[in-house]
């Protein structure tokens, strides 16, 4: 008998110290994203940790092309279960996600007035029929990167519009010893839909009007705008290598010191200007070059916190979306990163100021961003356009063509075509 009352004493003592170790085990928070994001949200996490002993974050390191990490959650929640807990969110995937069901509805733990204080477009991105389903972390919008110790060499000022652009690339390409006018992003991915968004709206066109989802592709500014990107390979202002390059490429190419303009995004600011880097200190910032007569473009991008619909930990998911977006962590990544902040109290910021002077014009340009449809096929409509624009700069296809077959199936992927 009282071998079995020990018996008993000890198992049961010993499910109660399971019980106890596992309660003091932090429960792990894991989302998927960009390994060079990765990187750099590193700090806010540990921080997080130290701060939240009960919560680990687990950053699992993604590709580097935004759409090929859409892939993989899109893969991970069709399998159901999906073992993120948090959808680290671009701008463009909300309507697909929320959809399918795969996100929680946050509106309830946001107020009105606390939305309010981040970028108007940045909040519309998260919402999909009444629900809100990502906080916003930061936005994003292209630009154009200038080397302003060349065009002092060619005396010229930086360039308003594509022509201004292609006389400073053959100028400088002629009359120094650098290589290449202007880098971009020429892959098949999500990056070349961004560039196209520019080049379009720069000739005074559209891809897809967000409202009416009429399609701009095969009228007369979006050939234009494919011709122009395929003209910047074969008239040799671009290296050839560009229909290869993603964000990091273009960076690294102008970096080198090797090109005298780039298209990239704000965060490209702090890594021309880094220790290091050939062209510190003799590189300009401005909106992008369009065509006489009409106004500079930025795409819209930007990420953000969605939380899964299968996660175990919602609440502990919650806490982790609330520090990364609330003021003083988005405040250090900003103004570390040269990212471009979610919270319009930011960009008038006096300390991100005084590091970043250029960012009270960029709330300008923040304000009148260019948003990529907010439909739920929106990853189909951005494969077609990447795919024909892919063929049309590596010539297999005329611009016309490719944007007449682009506009084409767009149309069908929408139900609109006549
Ligand atoms: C940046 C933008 C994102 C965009 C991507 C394309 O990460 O923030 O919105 O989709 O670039 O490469």
């Amino acid at each position: 008998m009282g071998l079995v009352l020990l018996a008993l004493a000890v198992t049961v003592g010993a499910l109660l110290f399971g019980a106890y170790v596992r309660a003091q085990q932090p429960v792990t928070i894991s989302f998927l994203l960009r390994a060079v994001e990765a990187d750099q949200m590193q700090g806010l996490a540990e921080q997080f940790m130290a701060e939240n002993p009960d919560i680990r974050i687990e950053m699992v390191r993604g590709p580097n092309a935004a759409d090929a990490v859409e892939n993989l959650y899109t893969t991970s929640f069709l399998l159901g279960d999906s073992p993120y807990d948090i959808l680290f969110s671009d701008v463009v995937w909300i309507p697909k996600f929320a959809a399918a069901g795969w996100l929680i509805d946050l509106s309830d733990r946001v107020s009105e007035a606390e939305l309010e204080e981040f970028l108007p477009a940045d909040v519309a991105a998260g919402v999909y029929q009444d629900g809100l389903y990502r906080m916003p972390f930061r936005s994003d919008m292209g630009m154009l990167y200038y080397r302003t110790d060349l065009l002092d060499q060619v005396g010229m000022e930086p360039p308003e519009t594509f022509d201004d652009l292609l006389a400073a690339s053959a100028a400088i390409q002629s009359e120094t010893d650098v290589d290449w006018g202007f880098v971009w992003q020429g892959l098949q991915y999500e990056g070349i839909v961004t560039n196209y968004v520019e080049l379009v709206a720069g000739f005074g066109g559209f891809w897809i009007d967000p409202e009416t989802l009429e399609v701009g592709l095969d009228q007369p500014a979006g050939i234009q705008a494919a011709e122009f990107m395929r003209s910047l390979i074969s008239e040799r202002v671009s290296p050839p290598g560009v229909t290869n390059y993603i964000e990091e490429d273009a960076l690294r190419q102008f970096e080198n010191g090797n090109t005298a303009f780039m298209r990239n995004w704000p965060y490209a600011w702090a890594e021309v200007n880094r220790e290091g880097s050939a062209v510190a200190g003799n590189v300009g910032i401005k909106p992008m070059v369009h065509a006489e007569g009409q106004q500079p473009a930025a795409t819209l991008g930007g990420w953000g916190f969605g939380i899964s619909a299968t996660t175990p930990h919602p609440e502990e998911a919650w806490r982790v979306v609330e520090f990364f977006t609330s003021p003083g962590p988005m405040k250090d990544f900003i103004t570390e990163f040269t990212y471009v902040p979610s919270r319009r109290a930011l960009f008038t910021d006096p300390d991100v100021l005084a590091e970043l002077p250029h960012y009270e014009q960029l709330l300008e340009v923040a304000e009148t961003t260019i948003p990529r449809p907010p439909v739920g096929q929106y990853a189909q409509l951005s494969d077609i356009l990447q795919r024909y624009l892919s063929a049309t700069i590596s010539n297999q296809m005329t611009p016309e063509a490719a944007m007449r077959a682009a506009a084409g199936e767009s149309r069908r992927v929408l139900g609109t075509e006549a």
